[in-house]
């Protein structure tokens, strides 16, 4: 797809001249209205060799200008008494590259956020944001395999035990609200729970959960991927967050909001962003380690469970075992942007220090998915310093089309990388926000979907941030891991998967 393809040769001259005049900003094609004027001017031109042409002329515009206008409202006056004339377009001569490719989709309103907590009698509770209540869930609608996907997601390893309590045994607040499970229909999460005065079956579920997070490294079930039943998920914990936007256009988040975050420092120096994997495992981006062929290994360290960053102790960091970029890596073309960091010690896992889970190899999300996007990097593009708040933005993910049309990247995405944020700017990573996560939500829990990499500016029109593109990665991680534990002694072997 190609920026301005319709428009016609006379009106990409005059579109050149203008890009000559604004430099190499973005890029929003106008059709300029340029030859409607043409047959006017020529017009004069003849009329100036006329002796009273000018009268004539002057007569013969104002009888135009009336005949023209009598036939406007003859003709409009019906079509402009409507709520939409449907013109738009004629009206606006304004056509940027997201409408020249047919993907000018309405701009996504932000996710309905679910959550679940079991309460202290074991019912299930519900709370669908913006509303602020906890609803108690319907049994209609209920099945057992969506107990063991909540259960996960509270950071447990099995559901225990359901089953369904009539209303009529318990004494419930009169303005207890209930809250109904609809069939899955393809739509996010939040639209499918439906707020209800009350529960047709008369009952509400209650569910009990067992085996807290002992994460299992370097079995045959790591690294966790996807898939709502898959055994690795019932194995290993992931993508959960126990408690509960350069960022440019982002918000300072709290603790625990995302426990995978990770800072990788130089020294105590903020350098990048990273995403925990395992208490081992940390995943950052490539180019962000290519300094580490100046500096030495026990230079870097690995902080978790952080918000603010000034509260980083030099000597707390996790100390690097090993950094292992990806091997075809490449700094021109920021290509395979995407590094495994081993860490000599394992993070003790806790209410703000947890894995994402990884997507499954084929894992696909659709574009428009709302992702989140999370860093300490700038927060002002011209203003060069790291944000002391952790801040996160919401995302939508861009078609990779959209992305490499001649108005966003000119064909620079490989098949590697994945574009995420908003032609209009409006919210993006940036600089130090690179390694760390871009993460979206599926059947409750946290997937990394891409590793922040690179975008020109940041929050620039027609410049989302470009990330790598964790499912192509899913293969080589997993390979790592696994070879990084077959080159260790027995012994060492034993302990890690202790
Ligand atoms: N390369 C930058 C870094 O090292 C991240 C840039 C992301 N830019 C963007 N517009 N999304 O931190």
């Amino acid at each position: 797809m190609t920026c301005c393809s319709s428009l016609k040769l006379d009106d990409q001259a005059s579109m050149e001249a203008q890009y000559a005049e604004e430099g190499p900003g973005p890029r929003i094609c106008r059709a300029e209205p340029g030859n409607q004027l043409q047959p006017v001017s020529q017009a004069r031109y003849w009329c100036s060799f006329r002796h009273g042409c000018a009268v004539l002329g002057a007569l013969g515009m104002l009888a135009g200008v009336g005949v023209g206008s009598w036939l406007l409202v003859l003709y409009l006056w019906p079509a402009a008494s409507q709520p939409t004339s449907g013109t738009s377009q004629d009206e606006d001569p304004t056509l940027s590259c997201l409408e020249a490719g047919g993907e000018g989709a309405p701009l996504p309103s932000p996710p309905k956020a679910v959550s679940f907590r079991i309460n202290r009698e074991d019912l299930l509770e519900v709370q669908v944001r913006p509303r602020p209540d906890w609803l108690l869930v319907c049994h209609e609608g209920w099945n057992p395999a969506l107990g063991v996907q909540i259960c996960q997601h509270l950071g447990h390893l099995r559901l225990a035990h359901h089953k369904g309590v009539d209303l009529s045994d318990l004494s419930l607040s009169s303005s207890q609200a209930f809250s109904q499970l609809l069939p899955s229909l393809g739509g996010p999460p939040g639209e499918l729970w439906q707020p209800r005065d009350n529960c047709t079956s008369g009952r509400i579920v209650s569910l009990k959960c067992s085996g807290l997070g002992i994460l299992t490294t370097g079995g045959p079930h790591w690294p966790p991927t996807s898939g709502p039943l898959s055994r690795s998920s019932l194995l290993a914990e992931c993508g959960a967050r126990p408690l509960a936007s350069r960022i440019v256009g982002g918000q300072a988040v709290a603790p625990g909001r995302w426990p995978w975050q990770a800072s990788v420092t130089l020294g105590s120096r903020h350098m990048c962003g990273g995403s925990v994997l395992a208490p081992h495992w940390v995943v950052t981006a490539a180019h962000c380690m290519h300094s580490s062929r100046l500096s030495r290994l026990s230079s870097w360290q690995v902080h978790t469970g952080l918000v603010s960053h000034s509260a980083i102790r030099p000597h707390q960091g996790a100390m690097l075992e090993k950094i292992i970029p990806h091997p075809f890596y490449s700094a021109q073309s920021h290509d395979y942007d995407i590094a495994l960091l081993r860490l000599r010690t394992p993070l003790n896992f806790s209410d703000t220090v947890g894995a994402v889970c990884l997507p499954a190899e084929e894992q696909h999300f659709p574009r428009g998915s709302q992702c989140w996007v999370s860093g300490w990097g700038h927060t002002d593009p011209s203003y060069s310093h790291s944000s002391d708040m952790l801040q996160d933005a919401v995302v939508p993910l861009l078609s990779t089309e959209v992305c490499n049309s001649s108005c966003v990247y000119s064909g620079s995405l490989t098949s590697r990388m994945l574009c995420a944020g908003y032609l209009d700017g409006r919210a993006d990573a940036c600089q130090g926000d690179s390694g760390g996560p871009l993460v979206c939500p599926h059947q409750y829990t946290w997937h990394l979907v891409g590793v922040v990499s690179w975008g020109r500016g940041c929050a620039e029109p027609n410049h989302p941030g470009v990330y790598a593109k964790v499912a192509e990665f899913v293969d080589w991680i997993r390979d790592t891991v696994q070879d990084s534990l077959l080159s260790r002694p027995m012994v060492s072997a034993n302990l890690t998967a202790r």
